[in-house]
């Protein structure tokens, strides 16, 4: 089965196992319990509330995320890349979250050709795209076109026509690939759009996923194309309770298809606590070299960040819901830079805010995690490039996060996962609970 290239086959045969799997869990261990709810969970986010089946990829609060149990570095070292010692191929990662099993160059290679056969996008799509004024958010213009595609939902169809459930991973398999492999091409027309005057580039069936996004949206250094890799395989996935993921799961268990699940995901990750964040870690950046310069001091860095704080601000890129460590994501943007741009100014000032920011956080006493996330690093990465207009960055993580967030919707159908739906209360509930128990 490890060398079947494929990927519809190695699924139909993993799913009866998975299946099986899950059924001996519910039996045989129903009823242990995972924890206490406490008052403060309900009040505060649901954090540390063990409450959702996600298979596609675990967070260690120390560690970071792994992928079906391989971490960054690991990913990196086994996942295929387009030249040898390069950056992992985004369909190798879709391949591993899919199946939990590493693809193979041959597997990787069918499952890139499979994504350009499903890459093309239809017309009103772009009209409705069109519709809205150039000045909208490009996620707002994203989503849109994530809507618009929906039209074409294979889930939709069979559903209406009556499609039994123990089928209905199928259709969203369909509608998966074929969202995972048009999304680029929206993607760039939403920065061509915007930033280039509409001129839009066509994609390049010689090139893979990441190449090829890069290549639409104007970008054809070899090392830009090696980014794109690189940041569309770490945004993919990170367990299922942040915003996005757990949103498209949420939809989804509506039994929404994957474009309406994924749209309501992007809506989301458009919020600046979530992916929104790093639009804002390069604005804020430059704002500090706008009003410092780039050989700004150690000290000068230290009033700037307490400037901002002190205007009721958040540090941009630093802190995290779960995560209580520097985040591996940022860590191997690090080693990007490191190996690529080491004498880029921005790169520099992002290192110096590196050892600046954290004792600043930590100070404050009530930041629980000080050290950076994925978004304090991939703006002044892109901005090297050329890819300087940071509003736009969000769509870039958008495009990634489809990735994991339909291989676990493409679970939860097989899975035959039900409808969320947690009990709320209110505070009068919560008070008369807690008289009660006292
Ligand atoms: C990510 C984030 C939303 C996590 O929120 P959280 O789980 O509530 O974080 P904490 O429990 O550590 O928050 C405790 C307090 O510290 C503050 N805090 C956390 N990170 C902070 C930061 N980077 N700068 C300033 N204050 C911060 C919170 O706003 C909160 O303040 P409050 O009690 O006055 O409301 C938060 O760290 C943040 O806003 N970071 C900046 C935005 C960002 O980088 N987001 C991308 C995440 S991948």
């Amino acid at each position: 089965m490890s060398s079947n290239p494929d990927l519809h086959s190695q699924l139909k045969e993993l799913i009866p196992e998975q299946q099986e799997r899950l059924k001996k869990l519910k039996s045989e261990h129903g009823k242990v319990q995972l924890g206490n709810i406490t008052v403060d969970m309900v009040l505060g986010g649901m954090r540390g509330m063990t409450g959702l089946l996600w298979e596609t990829s675990l967070l260690d609060a120390e560690e970071g995320i792994r992928f079906r149990n391989l971490s960054i570095p690991e990913c990196q070292k086994k996942l295929p890349a387009a030249k040898p010692g390069g950056e992992p191929l985004p369909e190798g990662l879709l391949w591993l979250l899919l199946t939990g099993k590493v693809p193979n160059k041959e597997q990787v290679d069918a499952l890139s050709k499979e994504l350009r056969s499903r890459a093309t996008v239809p017309d009103h799509v772009y009209k409705a795209i069109d519709a809205l004024p150039v000045s909208a958010h490009p996620m707002t213009q994203f989503a849109m076109g994530v809507m618009a595609l929906q039209v074409q939902s294979e889930f939709q169809k069979a559903y209406e026509k009556g499609i039994h459930k123990s089928k209905y991973w199928e259709p969203t398999y369909e509608d998966s690939l074929s969202l995972i492999a048009q999304l680029p091409i929206v993607a760039a027309y939403v920065y061509r759009r915007i930033y280039k005057n509409g001129q839009v580039i066509p994609k390049d069936d010689s090139l893979d996923y990441g190449g090829n996004f890069a290549h639409m949206l104007g970008f054809d250094s070899p090392d830009m194309q090696e980014l794109m890799r690189l940041y569309v395989t770490i945004h993919t996935d990170h367990e299922g309770g942040n915003v996005s993921a757990h949103t498209g799961h949420l939809v989804a268990s509506a039994l929404s298809d994957p474009y309406l699940s994924f749209a309501a995901a992007l809506n989301g990750l458009a919020g600046p606590l979530h992916g929104l964040a790093n639009q804002e870690v390069l604005l804020w950046i430059k704002s500090v070299v706008e009003e410092c310069g780039e050989n700004i001091t150690t000290d000068q860095l230290k009033d700037y960040v307490w400037k901002t704080l002190n205007s009721g601000k958040v540090v941009p890129g630093f802190g995290h819901g779960v995560l209580r460590n520097t985040d591996p994501r940022y860590l191997c943007q690090r080693e990007f830079a490191l190996k690529h741009l080491p004498d880029d100014p921005l790169f520099q000032l992002v290192s110096k805010l590196f050892e600046v920011v954290p004792p600043i956080l930590t100070e404050l006493g009530k930041v629980k995690n000080p050290w950076p996330n994925v978004d304090a690093h991939s703006g002044v990465l892109l901005n090297h490039y050329g890819l300087t207009e940071a509003r736009y960055y969000t769509v870039l993580f958008g495009v990634s996060r489809s990735i994991g967030i339909c291989s676990q919707l493409i679970w939860d159908r097989a899975l035959g996962l039900p409808l969320e739906r947690p009990k709320s209360v209110t505070m009068e509930w919560l008070e008369n609970y807690c008289k009660k128990s006292a």
